[in-house]
């Protein structure tokens, strides 16, 4: 063989193995684009249990220094608001935080020691029941603990 053809020969095969790494390039591309439209596609259709709400986390936990005592704090339980209200130093109540009227969130009035609705002017006490004003029934209550400066909240 010639010194031409040799060069011929490899430039075949370099172009060959660019053309290679172009389809490789394009087909793994490909892939990544349509797994990013088919993925959300096929979990809207066939929505797994933590998708719906129905696979989350029992007990929710968090530090006890992040409520001052005679405050509260609204935190996410169970994908709905709750309201985490620390009494005293170790007296902790948790309940849902959506109003049974038609679905505010109610807050902490530390001064009256009760859930106020701003919508409607519901009221609550610390254990969920209704006070005053339209709701018509009382909140649903979580049971809160201490354990090592961790409030964790789970169902009653
Ligand atoms: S929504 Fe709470 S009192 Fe109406």
């Amino acid at each position: 063989m010639n010194r031409i053809s040799e060069d011929i020969i490899k430039e075949e095969i370099s172009g060959g193995s660019r053309r290679s790494f172009l389809n490789i390039s394009i087909l793994i591309s490909s892939a990544v684009v349509l797994g990013g439209i088919i993925y959300p596609v096929l979990k809207f259709l066939f929505p797994t249990a933590t998708t719906v709400g129905m696979g989350e986390i029992e007990t929710f936990s968090m530090s006890i220094n992040e409520i001052p005592v005679g405050s509260a704090k609204i935190v996410r339980y169970k994908n709905r608001p709750a309201i985490v209200i620390r009494l005293k130093e170790q007296e902790i109540y948790a309940l849902s935080a959506i109003c049974t009227h038609l679905g505010c969130i109610v807050k902490w009035q530390e001064d009256k020691k009760e859930l106020f609705c701003p919508c409607h002017a519901g009221r609550f006490d610390l254990y969920g029941n209704v006070l005053g004003g339209p709701p018509p029934k009382p909140l649903s209550v979580y049971k809160a603990v201490v354990e090592e400066d961790r409030i964790l909240i789970k169902e009653v």
